[in-house]
């Protein structure tokens, strides 16, 4: 429950409809859809089983298995990848607490497409109000950490999170009905081959990696509170299924809606956040309807940055050897976290020049980095760990008291990662960077 917390999160709702809008609808889903299968299940298993067996933290973890110095430096890489993700994870994410304000207040209620454009537009320029918005997120977040009750907000999850996927089947039938919904439904599930490019082979790994929460050795720490007798193929292929559920529900939802209010699919990170007050404010019970929509959001989004921050907490906790306790290194990392967003966000707003970099914000350019070339890079270098040095015994994938028929799928899996997944990442990386 706690990795398809991780999981299901604003890559979903908000980077999975945006991506798939910019880069050709069915075309990209299709392209997904593979990766997913390809490599993001069986690097979502390895990150686990490495966990699992070592029962450390990514800084350690690599060093507890191979008995060799020379991995540490995934530590630091992990460390840093996350750090670059949580200041725009927690930009957008103060995004949907915004829009949980405006729902509570009626604000964009009565709004067309082109007042919601504007208005959108007008609040990431607020600079006072992104930073409000950003820094709520991170000090709660920070909060749930020094409490220590991150497990009671995985508790409740298992009702919220339900709750927020029928709320989205309810969002979706409504969606349907709206005249031209089928235009939208038409440019998610037809495949136009002609759009299948490199740079979307490109986009749409780095979806999958980030979406799965895979690639940054975040779930090497959750793996290593998992218990020896739990079956890791079986978790792992639930949490894969939850969240491809829910990027497929919210693109039910978004490109339906983009055709019958006259949006561009094209419209980028503001997609959703133009659309679902649109579609919002079409339902039954108004405000009602937002209200509980934003909530669940901004409930999904906590559980992703609770895991974030864990990591780099428990990491920070090891690394220091016994130095820092637990609450410090909450507020340690809370420091640097909420130092990091609002550069983010003085860089985004434009309040501060100096921080854009050839003429992109530093949101940007970090979305870039992390998706695109720092997560990919981590991954194959976990597939590398885990199929050539990783004992192929440890590499557990049947509980050692599992089905002796189904032991076959061992061998198969070690090709996978020592052939597959690594030659694929190469190859899309590659060609994607028109290099090949
Ligand atoms: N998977 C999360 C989402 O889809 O929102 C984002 C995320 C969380 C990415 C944790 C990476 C990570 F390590």
């Amino acid at each position: 429950m706690a990795a398809a917390g991780s999981a299901v999160g604003l890559g979903n709702i908000w980077k999975f409809p945006y991506e798939a809008g910019e880069n050709g609808g069915g075309a990209f889903l299709i392209i997904y859809l593979l990766c997913v299968l390809m490599f993001g299940l069986p690097l979502l298993m390895t990150e686990l089983l490495i966990g699992r067996k070592s029962r450390k933290t990514t800084f350690s973890a690599f060093r507890a298995i191979s008995g060799s110095d020379r991995w540490q430096w995934m530590g630091w890489w992990s460390s840093i990848t996350i750090y670059i993700l949580m200041g725009f994870y927690f930009v957008v994410t103060g995004w949907c607490f915004n829009y949980l304000y405006e729902a509570v207040f009626n604000t964009y209620i009565g709004m067309d497409s082109a007042a919601l454009l504007d208005h959108f537009a007008a609040n990431v320029s607020d600079t006072p109000r992104m930073i409000l918005c950003s820094l709520f997120p991170v000090l709660l977040t920070a909060a749930v950490l020094w409490m220590g009750v991150n497990k009671g907000i995985e508790r409740l999850s298992k009702i919220l999170m339900p709750l927020l996927l029928v709320m989205m089947i309810v969002m979706a039938g409504r969606v349907l009905m709206l005249d031209g919904s089928s235009t939208g439904m038409r440019f998610l599930f037809e495949i136009d081959t002609s759009q299948i490019t490199p740079a979307v082979f490109m986009k749409a790994a780095g979806q999958c990696f980030f979406s799965l929460s895979v690639g940054l050795g975040l779930l090497i720490t959750y793996g290593a509170y998992m218990p020896a007798s739990q079956n890791a193929t079986v978790t792992s292929i639930q949490v894969v299924v939850v969240d491809t559920l829910v990027a497929l529900l919210a693109g039910v939802i978004i490109f339906p809606a983009v055709f019958a209010f006259g949006f561009d699919p094209a419209e980028g990170p503001e997609l959703v956040f133009v659309v679902l007050p649109a579609v919002l404010q079409n339902m039954s019970f108004a405000w009602f309807s937002g209200v509980l929509f934003f909530l669940l959001l901004c409930i999904a989004a906590i559980t992703s940055t609770i895991s974030l921050m864990e990591v780099e907490v428990a990491a920070l906790t090891e690394y220091s050897g016994g130095r820092l306790n637990r609450h410090q290194s909450v507020l340690i990392t809370t420091a640097v976290t909420s130092l990091l967003v609002a550069i983010y966000v003085l860089s985004m707003t434009g309040a501060c020049p100096s921080l854009r970099f050839f003429g992109h914000d530093l949101f940007g350019l970090a979305d870039t980095l992390v998706t695109t070339f720092m997560m990919p890079l981590g991954a194959l270098c976990m597939s590398l760990f885990a199929g050539w040095f990783m004992p192929s015994k440890d590499i557990e994938i049947i509980p050692r008291s599992g089905n002796r028929y189904k032991q076959w799928l061992r061998p198969l899996f070690v090709f996978l990662l020592r052939w597959v997944v690594p030659t694929a990442i190469v190859f899309i990386f590659l060609n994607g960077l028109d290099i090949l």
